[in-house]
């Protein structure tokens, strides 16, 4: 049987919620994951120091005593955050980066930025300190077609603010698109990406499939076949700006089977599984240790991890449902089948 043993992974986009959802979810990301880049956009949101400690606290506690697992924090942008907010970020040692939500462009970002150029005094501190930028890229424009939102933003936004701040680490989160491939290479040095399993696995038409598929809606929204490419090209192409990040999304499964479902995949029960999986089907199984366990580090300037994991080419079947609190969550393939298993 065909088997893999990499340096443990690191998720460079994660969800994790909060109380019993927390609870529920942050030890399917610790059996696979050694730290992860844990995402501020709780309700309400962590916009400073002091409440990302208390949230690395909590997210602490529910870690199973058997893992050996590192949340790592961020900051949630927004128009008021000052530079002395980003000092004592960047002097915290916890605090590993802020992230940019435009307003209304996704689960909870009405508190997110209206307009970058209202961030410039945290942007510099950030830049001074070598603290990243990550950014959640689509613009909000109603006139905008929700599949040219990532494009249009790099235009309209990216492409000005990596011109007017050239040394301030951006990491472009959960491409989706070509143009986002593209514009990461032209970039330089301090521009990387995060890729999901989603968008290297799926395009647009799996949200249609035999009817309207709910847990196959995130945001960025999956794209076309073309891009689909794009980005599976760029995840396998070993290229160190770009690198694993989940963007793992719980949300109960009555919230997503309804009249307005909410955006987000939950991935993380097979996480690294999909990207293999990904990588085997590309026959680029060689340049996955690098995208899942140094590029993401060597990017944050983050020690590369000492454990290992093994995977197995074996065929596990993912559970139709998950308990998230008192609810249950549809884990990305519900019911389905992926084609290597983690071994524990
Ligand atoms: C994320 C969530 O649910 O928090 N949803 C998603 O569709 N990806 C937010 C985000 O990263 O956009
Ligand atoms: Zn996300």
């Amino acid at each position: 049987m065909q088997t893999l043993t990499i340096t443990k992974p690191d998720d460079f986009h994660l969800h994790l919620r909060d109380g019993v959802a927390l609870a529920s979810i942050v030890n399917h990301t610790a059996a696979q994951f050694a730290r992860a880049i844990v995402m501020p956009n709780l309700k309400p949101p962590v916009v400073n120091t002091e409440m990302a400690l208390a949230y690395r606290d909590r997210i602490l506690k529910c870690v199973d005593e058997k893992y050996n697992f590192e949340p790592l924090m961020t900051l949630y942008l927004t128009d008021n955050t000052s530079a002395e907010v980003v000092k004592v970020a960047a002097e915290s040692g916890v605090v590993k980066a802020l992230k940019y939500y435009p307003a209304g462009a996704t689960t909870n970002s009405d508190q997110g930025v209206t307009d970058i150029r209202k961030t410039a005094v945290a942007l510099e501190a950030m830049m001074g300190k070598g603290l990243p930028l990550l950014v959640h890229g689509e613009v909000t424009d109603h006139d905008v077609d929700v599949f040219d939102r990532e494009a249009v933003f790099i235009d309209r936004v990216l492409a000005p603010l990596v011109q007017d701040f050239p040394d301030l680490k951006i990491v472009f989160e959960h491409i989706t698109t070509h143009a986002a491939v593209d514009f990461v290479l032209q970039s330089g040095g301090k521009v990387a990406a995060t890729i999901t399993p989603q968008h290297m696995l799926l395009n647009r038409n799996d949200l249609f499939k035999g009817g309207l598929q709910p847990h196959h809606y995130c945001l960025p929204v999956l794209k076309a076949e073309t891009d689909r490419l794009a980005i599976l090209d760029a995840a396998t192409s070993g290229n160190p700006k770009f690198f694993l990040g989940t963007d793992s999304a719980p949300h109960a499964r009555n919230t997503k089977e309804t009249s307005c479902g909410c955006a987000g995949i939950y991935s993380a029960y097979a996480a690294i599984e999909m990207y293999v999986e990904a990588f085997d089907k590309a026959s680029k199984l060689d340049r996955l240790e690098a995208f899942s366990s140094r590029y993401g580090a060597d990017y944050y300037g983050l020690p590369h991890n000492e454990e290992q994991i093994t995977l197995i080419k074996q065929t596990q079947t993912i559970p139709a449902t998950l308990p998230l609190g008192d609810n249950e969550l549809v884990p990305f393939r519900a019911g389905g089948t992926c084609s290597w298993q983690l071994k524990n």
